[in-house]
């Protein structure tokens, strides 16, 4: 029996992601939980005929509790969206404190969990989430993801726009490392499973590569003050949770980008710290999943100087997020 949860079900996310779990057979039973419209979330998914029992929670009367307790994978996009002018960064205040909060009723309720942290801004909130789980001693490296999913989603788009075959974009397979926030986030377009024409020209590169990196922004300015991506995101999210869910089943070989810390693999770190020539808690790189969570993070391979470029960029600015989010928990509580 396997128990999915989503906590902030109700918001832009989160009604499309439970649909998208709920439709998934891999799943028996789908808890729902947010602060708001829970229940009518539930009762609706509920007539789905999908084999998923749906159940939905307030916060009252121990909603978290009853919501958390028995899951095996949860997700978390519950947290307050960008308006246009705003950087990922600028979420922290108000979410970091709901996602220290879940994260607490998550390492109470279900420490053995494998967590998905789709709240921004990830590169912060996922420490956010080890370090409540080190506070209750239930630290588990290997069972904690920050999605970056979406990035990758939008690279097969985009590369697939870009050699003129928009339908070949499920197979496009792009890694994008680093981590979910500009220049962070980076493509690794040399190792494509679709190389770009050879006669590409340098600015219609660095469109692209720069169309990946603020995909995000793309969205926000079109949705004009209304959120940021939603369907996008929630389709993203369950395309990463279901290949969670079949590695849980024993499924192995799944290998996918992930925002992980890199404790849940030190052999593949101590590889991966030589070639970004610095040292991170955590960073999105391929990493294969297995029933215990991430069995190997895989070294980034051969850049191009330009590649290695973008990598450079993105290390300091990751490590001030990663600050962010673990100073946060260390000085609060
Ligand atoms: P939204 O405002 O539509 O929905 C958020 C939901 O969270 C709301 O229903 C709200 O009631 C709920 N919520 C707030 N506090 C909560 C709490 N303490 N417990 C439970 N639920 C709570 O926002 P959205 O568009 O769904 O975005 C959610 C988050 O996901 C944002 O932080 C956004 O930046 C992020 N996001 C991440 C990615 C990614 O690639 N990782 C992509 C898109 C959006
Ligand atoms: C995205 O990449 O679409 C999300 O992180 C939401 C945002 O704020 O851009």
């Amino acid at each position: 029996m396997v128990k999915a949860v989503v906590l902030g079900a109700a918001g832009g996310i989160g009604q499309p992601l439970s649909l998208l779990l709920k439709a998934n057979p891999a799943i028996d039973e789908l808890g729902l939980y947010d602060i708001v419209n829970t229940p009518g979330v539930a009762i609706d998914l509920s007539h789905i005929a999908t084999p998923a029992v749906v159940t939905g929670f307030l916060p009252p009367n121990d909603g978290l509790k009853h919501t958390l307790t028995g899951a095996d994978v949860v997700v978390i996009p519950a947290g307050v969206p960008r308006k246009p002018g705003m950087t990922r960064d600028d979420l922290f205040k108000i979410n970091a404190g709901i996602v220290k909060d879940l994260a607490t009723g998550i390492a109470t309720y279900a420490p053995k969990a494998f967590v998905l942290v789709i709240s921004n801004p990830v590169n912060s909130t996922v420490p956010i989430v080890a370090e409540v789980f080190k506070k209750h001693n239930v630290y588990d490296p290997k069972r904690i993801f920050g999605v970056t999913t979406l990035d990758v989603v939008r690279a097969s788009t985009f590369v697939a726009e870009l050699i003129g075959k928009p339908g070949s974009a499920p197979d496009v397979v792009v890694p994008v490392i680093g981590g979910h926030s500009g220049v962070t986030i980076v493509p690794l377009l040399s190792q494509s499973s679709h190389p770009l024409p050879s006669d590409i020209s340098a600015d219609a590169f660095a469109a692209l590569v720069k169309r990946i990196q603020f995909g995000g922004d793309e969205v926000v300015k079109a949705k004009d003050g209304a959120g940021s991506a939603t369907l996008s995101m929630a389709y993203a999210g369950a395309e990463f949770a279901g290949k969670i869910l079949r590695a849980l089943k024993g499924e192995k070989g799944i290998v996918v980008p992930s925002f992980v810390p890199l404790a849940a693999d030190p052999a593949g770190a101590a590889a991966l710290t030589k070639e970004l020539g610095a040292e991170l808690e955590f960073f999105s790189s391929n990493v294969e999943l297995g029933a215990e969570g991430v069995v190997k993070i895989h070294p980034l391979g051969r850049l191009t100087e330009g590649e290695a470029a973008l990598v450079k960029a993105a290390v300091p600015e990751l490590t001030t997020n990663i600050k962010t989010g673990t100073t946060y928990v260390l000085e609060k509580y």
